[in-house]
């Protein structure tokens, strides 16, 4: 009897935070996927996104950031979840949209090393290096452009993200 030989490595694995999940994390998670695909990676980089508050678990993207990442060609398809301690278990890097994010996951991680796996996603933009404000801006109180604004920051960072995927020889 022969068995499969195992993969040459497992999937990397990651968790796009933001506060509600249903506007910069999807949209997150829906400009990776598009740059995982069209790079051939879809077996090598598993995706997902969460909020660290619970208030619309369950609910499809906010209907504006779908709209703005649908002029853009990005399709939006997550239903909203609150991360727990167990996501760091589960993800191996946990990307925050922002400072407060990144601050509240890492007062969840169980241990330092868990800890050391929550980044901002603007930090893998190499447009942004040395900026000391490397949030992306929370756009559900705002208008239509807040949106378009998370969509120019969030592409740059995401293909600065898979850059640095590649650099690491996390993905081929
Ligand atoms: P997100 O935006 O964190 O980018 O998903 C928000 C969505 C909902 C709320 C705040 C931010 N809220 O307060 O309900």
């Amino acid at each position: 009897m022969t068995t499969p030989p195992p993969p040459a490595h497992l999937p990397t694995r990651i968790l796009f935070v933001c506060l509600g999940n249903i506007c910069r994390s999807p949209t997150a998670e829906a400009v990776m996927h598009r740059l995982v695909e069209e790079a051939g990676l879809a077996g090598e980089i598993a995706l997902a996104s969460a909020g660290t508050g619970g208030w619309h678990v369950g609910n499809p993207p906010d209907a504006r950031a779908t709209a703005a990442a649908a002029t853009r060609g990005f399709a939006m398809q997550s239903l909203a979840q609150q991360v727990t301690a167990a996501d760091f278990g589960r993800h191996d890097l946990l990307i925050a949209m922002d400072r407060d994010n990144a601050r509240t996951l890492r007062a969840l991680a169980p241990d330092p090393e868990a800890a050391a796996k929550v980044h901002l996603l603007r930090e893998y933009d190499p447009a942004s290096a040395g900026s000391p404000d490397l949030d992306v801006p929370d756009p559900y109180y705002g208008g239509a452009d807040g949106f378009d604004h998370v969509l120019d920051l969030v592409e740059a960072a995401c293909a600065g993200l898979l850059e640095a995927l590649r650099r690491d020889g996390a993905v081929a």
